[in-house]
């Protein structure tokens, strides 16, 4: 299949290593503002064809199309995709107000050849399928899902710059970006809360630096603490009564570590070094074999999780630029 791709920075091309060793794509296509930026991406693959206008990119040959562009721009970006008749494989978060699911939804009604995924890698971590089993097979007591990391970007903020991860103009900050992957696993994990609230820490620019919000849900409580302005070291962990399943966060799910009375259990599984192989592998199998079932049900969850992440918004001062009026 032929590949396009929207965004130049290091994950595309992460992406596009993960997506060519899976034998079923071909980068064919790269979309950038610059013709320098998209110049030097194709020739480090050695093949593809550079385009700085978006209509003509749409209008290539390429059947799919990967998009790792600010977050801002993800919905439209999708939308013109699969209005233009191509897959679309959309970085974290998919949108950054739930109304734009309607607006996807609307595209993807009008293209039903159309398949569309939410790049939320951990789904397709083996480990992350160890957990799922547990969490099938012993009652829940309650979780804390932890993903904060001192952001590459966060020296260059406090130096008076403006990257884009820490705009409201992008849709940046640590819910948006380190907390959709803990809402994507607690949806995925324990299904839809009751309720969701969240406490962010906003910074002058207006985006949450850090947060901490809870999930609750019939029988127990599911805490997520975020933050892309420091590190945390402190395991994430799902309980079940007396023993307690550790793991380092969702986003990273390298070591599971089974504790109870007896001596601690590794449960980790192998799983490949580049963590976008095990996804472009499940994208490119559900493109080959037409599975719309798969579609529908990461469709499905994808909604129900950017659902979840307008909640946890609701009531707070973390409002982004593009947010309905
Ligand atoms: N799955 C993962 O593990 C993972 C890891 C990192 C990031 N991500 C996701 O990937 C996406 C991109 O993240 P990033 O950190 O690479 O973002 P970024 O550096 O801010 O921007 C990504 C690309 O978008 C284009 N761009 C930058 N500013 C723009 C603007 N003002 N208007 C239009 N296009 C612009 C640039 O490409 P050109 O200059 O070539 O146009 C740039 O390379 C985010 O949604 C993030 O959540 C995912």
């Amino acid at each position: 299949m032929l590949l396009g791709t929207i965004g130049t920075n290091w994950i595309t091309k992460q992406f596009i290593q993960a997506a060519e060793q899976t034998g079923q794509f071909e980068l064919a296509a790269v979309y950038s503002r610059h013709v320098a930026t998209g110049a030097a991406l194709v020739d480090s693959f050695g093949h593809g064809q550079v385009f700085t206008d978006f209509g003509d990119f749409l209008a290539s040959d390429v059947s799919v199309i990967y998009i790792a562009s600010p977050n801002a721009l993800h919905a439209q970006q999708a939308i013109a995709a699969i209005n233009a008749g191509k897959h679309v494989l959309v970085e974290k978060p998919l949108v950054t107000h739930p109304s734009q699911l309607a607006a996807i939804q609307f595209a993807l009604d009008a293209h039903p050849e159309v398949m569309l995924f939410e790049a939320m890698r951990q789904l397709y971590d083996p480990n992350f399928a160890v957990i799922s089993d547990l969490i099938a097979k012993h009652p829940v007591s309650g979780a804390t899902l932890t993903y904060m990391k001192y952001s590459s970007r966060f020296d260059a903020y406090l130096a008076g710059e403006d990257p884009n991860i820490f705009t409201t103009k992008f849709a940046g900050g640590a819910l948006m970006d380190l907390g959709v992957y803990l809402v994507s696993s607690a949806v995925a994990w324990f299904g839809m809360p009751q309720s969701a609230t969240y406490l962010p820490h906003l910074l002058a620019s207006g985006v949450d630096g850090d947060g901490v919000a809870r999930l609750q849900y019939p029988d127990f409580d599911v805490v997520l603490r975020m933050g892309k302005t420091t590190n945390a070291h402190a395991a994430s962990e799902i309980y079940f009564g007396r023993d307690t399943l550790s793991f380092d966060s969702p986003g990273e799910l390298n070591d599971l570590t089974w504790l109870s009375a007896r001596s601690p259990k590794s449960l980790s599984v192998p799983h490949a070094d580049n963590p976008m192989i095990e996804e472009a592998t499940f994208f490119a199998q559900a493109l080959l074999t037409d599975d719309h079932a798969a579609f529908e049900k990461q469709w499905r969850l994808a909604q129900q999780v950017h659902q979840v992440m307008g909640q946890l918004r609701q009531g707070t001062n973390l409002i982004f630029d593009t947010d309905p009026k």
